[in-house]
């Protein structure tokens, strides 16, 4: 996840005490009191407002008559770079990078631009098919290890073949059509008077202001200078001029409507949500996308992590062992059912402090994977410290390029989840078991332990994972009302089998870490050896009844609880029905993936029950985003 913005226009006059202006870079004074700012400074705020969507490098292209096109970029947090004060700069792009593809250096942070710097462009998602283009474009020069840079190539080459004053906007159109992938891009030239924008599965938003238009990733980018937006959507190329704006729809002019935002500057930082973690948690269709783009060849039944074991490594692999903490730990747990089932080989999760390589193993025959968000956790370091040392292969499941596990590790498979500022983790969750599972796929694929026909199910239960979760948050409503009907009571179970065994843990979990109330998950089948003593009618059962949790035997369970009085809430595949459930919450058929999906709804009724109460979400007493000490 990136943030791209832009800006077209003749700059903005600032109040007094206004801080649009870039701190290096404010234009002429405006005259009463006030500063101006100029292009370059508006499109460097932009910047500011959307360093949530990544902070690893940064990067602006200005465009003037006169002084023609002008690329800044660096690695490192926004405020590293120095915006160029390009006096006549009419129009500009930003974007600020979580890095997928190529690690956080000046040359691979956008604006790219084509073979004689004529052209720029800022992308956020993921073009698929890079490669194949890249060698389209062989007799090009590239100067980066992303994706992106192919689209000002290719916008090159369409404007070597297309002439006339529809240019730049042709060009993008055509490009963009041979694209596979998510993307939101913004592309300017020199001696053109226009932004072009185009959007498939990456948000992209135009704020209309007098006299000028503002393009970004979010609304947070521009909320200040106006409130009257459009939402562009999928398939739409947009031509911003002084003039306003044209969208184009396969080909076609079209209208899109012109709404107001009524967020609060507080609230429009967290996209309109109250809490962090509300919005992570209705991030997750986008961020499960980034996280699978161009990982899964659902016809060749296979996945590709982009890692390479050595020869004959996978061949004598004996044992997967899983090491992570917390909401991860849960995710390995997901993963170690996935790599025994797919891959066919035998997997174990420790807690990471717990950790110890273990008598009897054979380390070059053991491949240990750390599962860890941060990429920071001393527990998971510890654990991975003591793999290497007894000369076991290391292998690290992250969300953040560049952190320690990365250093340490002999393979990386990044999650691309984009950043996560809620304490309480989701949807770094579900992109872990997203990309655990493709690993799973791999490792089976190249084994020779898994057919494509068997992986095929799977690997389309992951594409179609995040329109899966997009129907769960459109549910929100039912969530919300159970919360509200059973959150006061006084102890909370969550339970399930097989895959939703780790969900009914994590579900515990986040809820015991946001509300503070006492909540326990466990297997469903265990309930009647003890816990089953504290069942009351003041103790809802949460239940995981979908594919892949042995939905019938675990109703069963749910029905003892039930008989003591107990309320159910119910995560059930769609088209199965309990009829003794108190709550039913549909899941959509995504095969072994349900369970991940369930997930989502127990996150929104941990969300709600700790709402309702008050409770300091995303940040909860006691607790620390990176735990950084043993
Ligand atoms: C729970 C949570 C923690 C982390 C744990 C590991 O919501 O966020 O349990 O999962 O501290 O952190 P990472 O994944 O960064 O190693």
């Amino acid at each position: 996840m990136c943030g791209i913005t832009g800006y077209i226009g003749d700059g903005i006059a600032l109040d007094d005490g206004e801080s649009a202006a870039n701190d290096g870079a404010t234009g002429d004074a405006a005259g009463d009191g006030g500063g101006f700012a100029r292009v370059g400074d508006i499109v460097h705020e932009g910047l500011r407002n959307l360093e949530y969507r990544g902070y690893d490098s940064a990067g602006v292209a200005l465009v003037g008559e006169a002084s023609g096109l002008t690329v800044a970029k660096r690695s490192g947090e926004v405020d590293n770079l120095t915006v160029p004060d390009v006096a006549d700069a009419a129009l500009g792009i930003g974007h600020t990078r979580w890095s997928t593809h190529g690690p956080p250096t000046d040359e691979n942070a956008h604006p790219h631009t084509d073979c004689v710097g004529d052209i720029a462009v800022v992308h956020n998602g993921i073009v698929e098919n890079h490669e194949a283009l890249k060698t389209e474009l062989s007799d090009h020069e590239f100067t980066s290890d992303t994706d992106t840079e192919v689209i000002p190539h290719l916008i090159e080459e369409e404007l070597a073949a297309v002439s006339g004053a529809g240019g730049l906007l042709d060009a993008v159109r055509a490009v963009e059509s041979r694209l596979e992938g998510s993307y939101a891009i913004c592309a300017v030239r020199d001696g053109d008077d226009r932004i072009v924008v185009a959007r498939r599965g990456s948000p992209l938003v135009l704020g209309h202001d007098e006299d000028a238009t503002f393009v970004a990733s979010d609304v947070t980018a521009f909320l200040e200078h106006t409130r009257d937006v459009t939402y562009l959507e999928d398939g739409d190329v947009a031509s911003l001029s002084a003039e306003g704006v044209e969208v184009y729809a396969d080909g076609e002019l079209v209208d899109r409507e012109t709404e107001t935002v009524t967020w609060e500057a507080d609230a429009a930082e967290k996209g309109g949500y109250e809490h962090y973690m509300r919005k992570e948690i209705h991030e997750q269709p986008e961020s499960l996308r980034q996280t699978i783009a161009g990982r899964l060849d659902v016809d060749a039944g296979d996945a590709d992590l982009d890692v390479s074991f050595p020869p004959g490594f996978l061949a004598d692999l004996e044992e997967i062992q899983i090491v992570a903490c917390g909401t991860s730990n849960y995710a390995g747990r997901y993963a170690a059912r996935l790599f025994e089932d797919l891959s066919g080989v035998r997997a174990t999760v420790e807690t990471a402090s717990e950790y110890e390589f273990g008598a009897g193993r054979s380390p070059d025959r053991t491949l240990v994977v750390a599962v860890t968000q941060s990429g920071e956790t001393a527990d998971t370091l510890g654990a991975v410290r003591r793999a290497n040392a007894a000369g076991a292969r290391t292998f690290a499941v992250t969300n953040t390029l560049g952190s320690t596990v990365t250093r340490e590790v002999d393979d990386t498979a990044f999650i691309r989840a984009g950043p996560e500022i809620g304490v309480a983790a989701t949807k770094t969750f579900a992109s872990q078991v997203a990309t655990l599972t493709m690993l799973a796929v791999a490792i089976g694929r190249e084994r020779g332990a898994l057919a494509a026909a068997d992986a095929r199910p799977v690997l389309e239960g992951l594409r179609d994972l995040p329109g899966a979760v997009q129907q769960v948050l459109d549910n929100e409503d039912a969530v919300r009302e159970a919360a509200t009907e059973y959150g006061d009571s006084g102890a909370f179970f969550f339970v399930g089998r097989q895959l939703g065994v780790p969900v009914a843990l994590e579900g515990a979990l986040k809820l015991k870490e946001i509300s503070y109330d006492h909540a326990e998950g466990f297997p469903a089948g265990e309930l009647k050896h003890g816990p089953l003593a504290l069942v009351t009618p003041d103790t809802p059962v949460l239940a995981v009844l979908t594919d892949g949790a042995r939905a019938d035997e675990t109703m069963n369970n749910v029905t003892e609880a039930q008989t003591r009085g107990a309320p159910a809430i119910g995560c059930v595949s769609a088209g199965e029905e309990y009829a003794t459930l108190d709550v039913s919450l549909p899941v959509p058929d995504v095969g072994i993936a349900e369970p991940l999906v369930a997930n989502v709804y127990l996150q929104l009724f941990a969300y709600h029950v700790a709402n309702d109460k008050g409770r300091s979400i995303d940040k909860p007493r006691n607790l620390a985003k990176s735990v950084t000490v043993e």
